[in-house]
């Protein structure tokens, strides 16, 4: 009987596509995918440690699997990612589930194979997690689960060591992939018939800045823009002390490139983005988002904030609220601060209440849905070209999003998934478009 896999993913897009490079590599051990914990042979939780959430819901899901284990004791439980990578964490695993099978780390992911065949072989279970980044290991295809959409990897790990983020500790330094290996990914996937590539990496205006790819981030999207065929291109996650007008200036010769750029801010104060170690000021984000918006009238700019950073008063939360109103964004993530071990600001006095913390995050999630909602209206009776990627059952309805990454639906006898579609809006509900098909589709880019 075939064997079966089913992975568990948290965190972010960088987590979401690691968990299609461990597909790629169990689907290799001839492992197919099942969508039940109860079918399966394998089950791998891919965690992370961001934020303390992130962490209880995986101990709560990996806690949960101790009774199918004992039902079925040939089940394989492994667990890697950003957690297992935490200093000290895999031996509170070990403690805490004694059944767990198998650990590794977000900088040995390419061993599994390895470490499953081993844990086969001996029998006991298997703990290998690298300490150190060591060389980019090229060639694992992973399992891509988001036609039409695919993420690239341009670069992994992170140099910033902002105050309150655990990323440089479990993913190590900054190592950029080589231009040639990211260009032939990108060429594989557009003759697939990939529309949308997303080019990832922690900081992507790092990229090549040790000199070990001979090109810059802008030259790199230059390259990358310059590959024929119809496809959107977009990037993620820009850092605000590093974003500049070279790739904008690339942006703005390429127009597959869409005109959104996700630019975390994290706070508008100046004083709280100083103990956040972010090396820009406020007056610097904005100029940032005014040149961006010289060249794209029409841009638009996604965020990330942290609200009860150690000594964040009212005031500085206000000067957030400020900002947000001033860059006027599409949307942003918002949370709240989340004392991470090891990194600087867990150390800090003036930790902010909880109380306060959810205050500051209930206000300004209000503050950006207003923002969203309003542009939401600006779409009425407008045709934008949506890119379809799924359909949504409940609904009955084919959704895509458009090059500023809102969500539209639409109606189709046909599958229209990996479409490009012209659609005439007709309802703008909070952050969702509705709207009709128009005539002209399947737009050249
Ligand atoms: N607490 C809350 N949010 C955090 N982020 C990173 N570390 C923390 C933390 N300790 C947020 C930042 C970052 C996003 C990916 O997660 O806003 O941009
Ligand atoms: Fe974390 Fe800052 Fe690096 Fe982003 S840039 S991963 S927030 S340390």
């Amino acid at each position: 009987m075939e064997k079966k896999y089913h992975i568990v993913t948290y965190g972010c897009q960088m987590n979401v596509h690691e968990s299609e490079k461990i597909a790629g590599i169990l689907f290799k051990m001839g492992y197919r995918e099942t969508k039940e914990t109860e079918d399966a042979d394998i089950i791998v939780f891919n965690t992370c440690c961001i934020r303390e959430n992130a962490e209880n819901h995986a101990f709560g899901n990996i806690g949960a699997l101790k009774k199918l284990k004992k039902r079925k004791p040939d089940l394989i439980v492994a667990v890697g990612g950003c957690m297992t990578q935490e200093k000290g964490k895999t031996e509170v695993l070990k403690r805490k589930f004694p059944f767990i099978d198998i650990m590794f780390g977000t900088l040995n992911l390419e061993e599994l194979q390895e470490l499953i065949e081993l844990k086969q072989r001996e029998k006991k279970r298997v703990v290998r997690i690298r300490e150190k980044e060591g060389e980019i290991v090229e060639g694992d295809e992973p399992l891509r689960t988001s036609y039409p959409n695919a993420w690239v990897n341009i670069m992994y790990g992170c140099n910033n060591f902002c105050s309150y983020c655990i990323v440089p500790y479990v993913r190590g330094r900054e190592r950029s992939r080589k231009p040639e290996n990211i260009l032939a990914e990108v060429k594989k996937l557009v003759a697939e018939g990939y529309k949308e590539i997303t080019l990832l990496g922690q900081n992507v205006d790092s990229y090549g800045s040790d000199g070990s790819t001979g090109m810059t981030f802008a030259e790199l999207l230059d390259s990358v823009a310059s590959v024929e065929g119809n496809f959107r291109l977009r990037f993620m996650t820009s850092h605000p002390k590093d974003f500049n007008e070279e790739v904008v200036k690339v942006m703005a010769k390429h127009r597959k490139i869409c005109r959104l750029v996700h630019l975390p801010v994290q706070s508008g104060s100046d004083k709280i983005l100083k103990a956040m170690n972010r090396r820009y000021t406020c007056g610097q984000y904005l100029e940032e988002v005014k040149l961006l918006r010289s060249y794209f009238p029409e841009a638009e700019l996604t965020t990330d904030i942290i609200v009860g950073f150690p000594g964040e008063t009212e005031e500085d939360y206000l000067a957030t609220e400020k900002l947000v109103r001033e860059a006027n964004f599409a949307s942003a993530f918002t949370f709240v601060y989340s004392p991470r071990t090891g990194t600087k600001a867990a150390s800090m006095p003036d930790q902010i209440p909880e109380s306060v913390q959810k205050d500051r995050i209930m206000r300004l999630v209000e503050l950006v849905n207003s923002l969203t909602r309003k542009k939401s209206e600006k779409y009425l009776g407008k045709t934008v070209e949506i890119l379809c990627e799924d359909y949504d059952e409940k609904k009955g309805l084919y959704l895509g999003r458009d090059e500023f990454g809102r969500m539209g639906y639409f109606k189709s006898e046909t599958n229209r998934i990996g479409d490009f579609v012209n659609l005439k809006i007709t309802q703008a509900n909070g952050i969702s478009l509705f709207g009709e098909t128009a005539e002209k589709e399947n737009k050249e880019i």
